[in-house]
């Protein structure tokens, strides 16, 4: 048994839909969530940058005494993952992985992949599915401006709405079903993109499969907390207008929140 919180990390508010999911399938758990709002977007940096931006966010996260580390950042998995595995002693969970793992379990030819430039540019996704279901075929595109519109709490703007339409026509072209959510951003848009489809499009949420293989490893390793359960910490590194309102979209929470602004 082990009563130490998990720690998670993303650039923003992104991450949050990893939060909601972890909280759903492990209601026992603590958690500290850290939102690098001060270096986002994390899309556009160089791999140097997001290695550095990472190793700050898991240093902070221990600093705070976690039992492990889960990076609900698509761009910071792809580029920073095993880098960090080798950085720390701490156990790390990224989100392709898991989700990689889950899509082997269905019956797929072809899969799209929506996720932030630095993470379609790193092939991570391609060569991660590839290697674990070698005939099937996938359809990569770059979707620069739906993190940073999901950021400043304008998912359901036009300009979102013009957005997807555009992003979505190369799948449309290639009759492709399914789609990995590989920007944790993304799942804020579920609605609209599902409309875009008109309802025929099946949407993969990281988080899912992540929070499926926390829980998990908690059990294998026999950490689980053992004592009542404490809400929830929310970190930020730079003030964001309507951060609190945002988050608490995001996660369906009612009540307060524990936001703290700097660290
Ligand atoms: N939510 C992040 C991701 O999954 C980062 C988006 C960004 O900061 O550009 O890639």
């Amino acid at each position: 048994m082990d009563t130490r919180a998990i720690g998670i990390f993303d650039s923003g508010i992104g991450g949050l839909t990893v939060l909601k999911e972890l909280e759903e399938c492990m209601p026992e758990e603590n958690f500290i969530y850290l939102g690098d709002t001060l270096h986002f977007p994390y899309g556009d940096k160089t791999r140097e940058e997001i290695i550095q931006f990472s190793r700050n966010n898991i240093e902070y996260l221990i600093r705070q005494n976690v039992k492990m580390i889960v990076i609900a950042c698509g761009t910071a998995t792809s580029q920073a993952l095993t880098v960090m595995e080798e950085l720390f002693d701490i156990p790390i969970i990224g989100i392709i992985e898991p989700t990689v793992n889950y899509v082997e379990s269905l019956p797929l030819k072809k899969i799209g992949v929506i996720a932030t430039t630095g993470t379609i540019k790193s092939g991570a996704w391609e060569k991660s599915l590839k290697q674990k279901i070698p005939d099937i075929k996938v359809v990569n595109k770059a979707c620069p401006l739906l993190a940073s519109i999901a950021e400043e709490g304008k998912a359901k703007s036009k300009e979102s709405l013009d957005a997807i339409h555009q992003y979505m026509e190369i799948f449309k072209e290639n009759k492709v079903n399914t789609l990995i959510l590989g920007c944790t951003h993304y799942p804020i848009y579920d609605e609209i993109i599902q409309n875009e489809f008109s309802g025929r499009v099946t949407l993969i949420n990281t988080g899912v499969a992540v929070a499926q293989k926390v829980k998990e490893y908690l059990q294998q390793k026999h950490i689980q907390n053992s004592e009542p359960k404490k809400q929830s910490k929310i970190v930020i590194s730079k003030e964001e207008k309507d951060f609190d309102k945002k988050a608490k979209n995001i996660l369906k929470c009612a009540k307060k929140l524990d936001i703290t602004y700097f660290y």
